[in-house]
């Protein structure tokens, strides 16, 4: 008998477009979908062919596990659907241990992640000559998360994106040990047809976020980066 298999597969930011080839050959022809019904765009689910779709949200690994153990076993293609990519704050290691112990077998295909997404709308790169040699990415204390490191991360000086902080978006730039004219913008639903892109600094950016109407789904981003124009070096690559 052939080992059950479940795919992880990223669903890319939002734009049904930003799916990769694979994970739309396995989206369509699945049987079972398993999907994080909050950020995935709702028209790759309708795009699969699953008689099961099911939406993640408000379920446990508890609940969801059994469903694709069940399916995998009976040979039935099962798709759980991450939105982004699954290696970004997408809680799938715990779904692969459980997945595993009960002798299933897990393969992931990447996605598109929001932050480059949110790089796209920018029209800039996250590493930038003269300007951010590296890239922080991180996300605040909440409610499943006890304390977070944005404070002495932010010491560094190179490009920062913040996930899972849009409603915290105060209390992040007051932690920040940055110059408060440091070049900063919100990105809110990268890709999809009602992306926001604001820009300003992180004295300002609160705020403007605020004005905007920006609570939800955005990342925010901070360093020169944000304002490469007038920071880069040429590289030697293109020279
Ligand atoms: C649970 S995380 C999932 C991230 C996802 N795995 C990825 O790679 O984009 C959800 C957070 O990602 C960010 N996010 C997801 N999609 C976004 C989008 N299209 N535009 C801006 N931020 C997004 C927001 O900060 C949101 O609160």
């Amino acid at each position: 008998m052939e080992t059950p298999v479940v795919w992880f597969v990223g669903a890319g930011p939002g734009d049904p477009e930003l799916i990769t080839l694979k994970g739309n050959q396995l989206l369509v022809g699945a049987d079972v979908l398993i999907y994080a019904g909050s950020l995935v765009n709702p028209a790759l689910v309708e795009r699969s062919g699953a008689k099961v779709k099911l939406d993640s949200w408000g379920m446990s690994v508890e609940e969801m596990v059994p469903v694709m153990v069940d399916a995998a076993r009976e040979g039935k293609q099962v798709v759980r659907l991450h939105s982004g990519d699954p290696a970004l704050y997408g809680s799938i290691v715990e779904q692969i241990a459980e997945l595993e112990r009960q002798g299933v077998e897990v393969r992931i295909v990447p996605g598109v992640s929001s932050l480059f997404a949110a790089s796209a709308a920018l029209k800039t790169q996250y590493t930038l000559k003269g300007v951010s040699e590296s890239l922080i990415i991180t996300r605040p204390a909440g409610e499943t998360l006890d304390e977070d490191d944005i404070a002495r991360l932010s010491e560094a000086g190179t490009s920062m994106v913040i996930f899972l902080g849009t409603d915290k978006l105060s209390a992040i730039v007051d932690k920040l040990r940055c110059p408060r004219d440091t070049p900063a913008a919100v990105i809110y639903h990268a890709s999809w047809p009602d992306q926001k892109i604001v820009r300003g600094c992180v004295g300002d950016i609160a705020q403007k976020a605020k004005d905007a109407g920006i609570h939800k789904t955005a990342l925010i981003i901070i360093g020169g980066i944000v304002d490469p124009m007038t920071r880069y070096h040429r590289s030697v690559l293109y020279s």
